[in-house]
């Protein structure tokens, strides 16, 4: 099979595809997207509905995705077309793949903005640390003699010049291309391989340090005390899409790593650790963050300014602030690369299958057509930041181009792709390729196939009503 294995090499081992997957799913999601979600719905109730999304829908759908990969052998779109024509289902399933692409990349056309904000502040707090480093207090707090004004303005000032965004994102995105552009081998895997354990390292460092110096009491009654009445139909919206978006599901990432997988993994325990993996991040990432907003009395409903402005505020009166600070703008960079490299795979694999372009020229083309719609996500904090792309939805009514963008694939395409791969794998694919290729047998295929042929159907398409008519309810 002509794959785009082909055009970059395949996974060495286990482990590497392990940790390109679980690089994959951790990222801005997990440390960005997820603590301002649940600080912004109260806290213990999202994190519960969160984790039963995730147990119930989302780890039976990562192996589903790696399994249609594998068996498919190609890009997303190749791989889905190949398990229906060998299930003797019709092609045009193979539009479940090209939704999953176009998700994916608009995905990460906004997402490289964000972790372009990302650069901006391990710049912004390099240069403090590196400063207090030289006037020799390595211990200083963040933004010395610095006026809370003056430190959360820092977001508003790079906001207000749409020259600097966009040279960051630029930075980012060429970074990313030249990753994928390298080959899944030598540029995805080896990148994986490096960013991964230094992630995680960092990450606990970090959250030793805040359960030592924060209020990690109040932290975890926050994150698992939960208020039922803050639930509602969207939140559970909200929920569903983050656990997607967080997982790498229906985006092509994961179909497009399982064609890199060798025939002797076990798929089942491998699919399972990755989700087990990026939940732990994401429950780590609170218990990270929101014992060091609590320890300086900072509210942890602030939304996306949660780890822009809140954070730094909190670093600017804690001991070692300015060092600790830098570092954790450091961890969020490795995990946010390792998501954008998946996210830019996905699209580059098709575009190499389908068109036999060479993978630096397809990296290339697709990251710099993303980019462009990167740069209106980015001119939407300025000079177009009237301009709502789906103002006539009340949904996304008062949304900026990025917002928007990120709500439409969140809530609306993930979750549809979502409910194709439950449907496709749980109905439509071959009985006997499903069963061989997932590794279980008996009670534990029977499980696995309800939860993917009946719960992620039924419950995809009610939260996906009830999230976008909000209004049936009465
Ligand atoms: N899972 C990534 C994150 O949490 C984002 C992502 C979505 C990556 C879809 C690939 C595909 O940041």
């Amino acid at each position: 099979m002509a794959g785009a294995a082909a055009a970059g090499g395949g996974w060495s081992s286990r482990t590497a595809f392990i940790l390109a997957a679980v690089g994959a799913a951790v990222g801005l999601g997990n440390i960005w997207r997820f603590p301002t979600l649940a600080g912004e719905n109260g806290g213990g109730a999202f994190v519960l509905v969160y984790i039963g999304f995730v147990v119930l829908l989302g780890a039976p759908l990562v192996l589903s995705e790696i399994l249609l990969g594998r068996a498919g052998g190609e890009d997303a779109i190749g791989s889905v077309r190949n398990v229906a024509r060998a299930s003797g289902r019709s092609e045009r399933w193979r539009g479940l793949g090209a939704l999953q692409i176009t998700s994916g990349f608009l995905i990460l056309s906004f997402y490289c903005v964000v972790a372009g904000w990302v650069v901006n502040y391990i710049l912004a707090s390099g240069e403090d640390w590196f400063g207090a480093l030289f006037a020799g207090d390595p211990f200083a707090m963040a933004f010395d003699g610095e006026t809370q004004e003056q430190i959360t303005g820092r977001m508003g000032a790079l906001f207000g010049d749409p020259i600097r965004m966009i040279a960051l994102h630029s930075a980012f995105m060429a970074i990313t291309i030249w990753i994928v552009a390298s080959g899944v081998t030598d540029g995805i895997e080896k990148a994986a391989t490096w960013l991964m354990p230094a992630f995680f390292v960092l990450l606990v460092m970090v959250t030793i340090y805040g359960a030592f110096t924060g209020d990690f009491g109040r932290a975890l009654s926050f994150m698992f005390t939960p208020d039922f009445s803050k639930l509602s139909p969207g939140v559970l919206n909200e929920a569903l899409g983050q656990a997607l978006f967080s997982l790498s599901l229906a985006a092509g990432g994961l179909l497009t790593y399982g064609a890199y997988v060798s025939k002797e993994v076990n798929l089942a325990p491998t699919a399972a650790m990755i989700a087990a993996a990026d939940t732990a991040v994401a429950i780590l990432a609170g218990l990270m963050i929101f014992p060091i907003v609590f320890a300086v009395g900072l509210d942890p409903a602030a939304g996306p300014a949660l780890i822009f402005q809140t954070l730094p505020v909190a670093f600017s009166s804690m001991p070692a602030g300015a060092l600790v600070g830098f570092v954790f703008f450091v961890l969020i960079f490795f995990a946010a690369l390792t998501s954008s490299i998946s996210l830019l795979e996905g699209p580059t694999a098709w575009v190499i299958d389908a068109f036999g372009l060479k993978r630096p020229s397809a990296a290339i083309l697709v990251g710099l057509t993303a980019w462009l719609i990167g740069v209106a996500c980015a001119l939407g904090y300025s000079v177009w930041s009237d301009v709502r792309l789906l103002g006539f939805w009340d949904i996304f009514a008062n949304t900026d181009i990025l917002d928007t963008i990120d709500g439409f694939t969140g809530k609306i395409m993930l979750p549809l792709a979502a409910l194709l791969v439950a449907v496709f794998v749980g109905w439509r694919a071959d009985r006997q390729l499903v069963e061989r290729e997932t590794g279980l047998s008996g009670g534990a295929f029977v499980l696995w196939r309800f939860l993917v042929a009946w719960l992620c159907p039924i419950a995809v398409s009610v939260v996906l009503l009830f999230g976008l008519f909000p209004n049936l309810l009465g």
